[in-house]
């Protein structure tokens, strides 16, 4: 038995082992053909020959369990480092990753904010009538809600349809002086070369003292930043309405493509709209609670930004995921 034990012990891998087991201990196996011999024994040696053979082959048993462990380990070990990854190595894999446009247009306009003293304020995608329209005097059947076409969820909420909701909603937090933008994505039913049903706003708010702010800090800090964006640009602020700013004003750009020539995209006109903006209409503030104070507004599309900035012809592309235009942008 002693060399039956040897014997095992000499296999070295797991197969080997596998063989020898059925060697010993299988149908037709060395310890099989042991106790066949039994019926051969005479009567009364029959029991002390029987004990014995079990005795051994529980002993055999044994260290073949543990001979089986230690290859088991043996061979898992030997799995994990041929199986071992190194992950500082170097690899020539080039497919490197890019923000997309819109995300890149976004952070250029909160880095200029954010280096101008204006704080990130954030607020709900899905929001009320009062915090949407009312308190930007919006009131019901205000013919200039049509100007928005909206999602309403049935609950009489609604997806914001722009990011001027965020002013009332930090107004309504904090006390003046406020100086803050608030990026973020809004929502209309609309759908063609140049809307998308989702899509980005920027929304700036200033208010403080009576007084404090004026139309002229407006335009000065609205050149600057467009000249930051677009560089040598003329900028022209062309009277406009919205409920929420009184006066308003529309801001454009002279035409990066034709430099004020006239072409396809600026319609023959030399100017690209950009942005809406103006002073503060007396209603909001009466709306949040606030009394004595000015403070200018705007509001602009991130959307319009990177198509200007990268040449984007249509809107919807920049939606579809299309890996193909996002690699023009790594
Ligand atoms: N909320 C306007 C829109 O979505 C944009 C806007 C215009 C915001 C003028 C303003 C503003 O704060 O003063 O069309």
């Amino acid at each position: 038995m002693k060399n039956l034990e040897n014997y095992m012990l000499k296999a070295t891998t797991l197969e080997a082992l596998e063989k020898v087991r059925v060697e010993l201990f299988g149908k037709k196996g060395l310890l099989s053909k042991e106790f066949i011999k039994l019926k051969d024994i005479p009567g009364r040696e029959k029991r002390a020959f029987a004990e014995n053979l079990n005795k051994q082959k529980a002993s055999l048993q044994k260290s073949f369990d543990k001979h089986y462990e230690t290859l088991k380990a043996k061979a898992i070990r030997a799995l994990l480092l041929s199986e071992k990854i190194d992950v500082s190595l170097y690899s020539n894999i080039s497919n490197k990753g890019a923000l997309h446009p819109v995300t890149e247009t976004m952070d250029k306009i909160i880095d200029y904010f954010v280096a101008m003293n204006f704080a990130v304020h954030n607020g709900p995608m899905i929001e009320d009538d009062f915090h949407n329209f009312e308190a930007l005097n919006l009131p019901t059947h205000h013919p200039a809600r049509d100007m928005q076409d909206t999602f309403f969820c049935n609950d009489g909420k609604l997806l914001r349809t722009h990011t001027s909701p965020v002013q009332i909603r930090t107004m309504l937090k904090e006390t003046p002086p406020i100086r803050m933008i608030a990026p973020g994505s809004v929502f209309r039913r609309d759908y063609d070369v140049t809307h998308t049903p989702m899509f980005h706003q920027i929304e700036g708010l200033v208010v403080d003292k009576e007084g404090v702010v004026s139309f002229a800090n407006l335009k000065s800090i609205l050149t600057d930043f467009l000249q930051y964006m677009f560089g040598d640009v003329e900028v022209r602020f062309r009277p406009s309405f919205f409920p929420f700013t009184e006066p308003s004003s529309e801001v454009d750009i002279s035409c990066i493509f034709c430099e004020g020539e006239g072409c396809r995209i600026c319609s023959h006109t030399g100017w690209l709209e950009v942005l809406g903006c103006g002073i503060v209409d007396e209603n909001v503030f009466k709306a949040v609670g606030y009394e004595n104070v000015s403070g200018y507004a705007f509001g602009l599309g991130i959307e319009r930004f990177a198509m200007l900035l990268h040449r984007i012809p249509d809107l919807r592309t920049l939606f579809e995921g299309d890996i193909r235009l996002l690699e023009q942008f790594e």
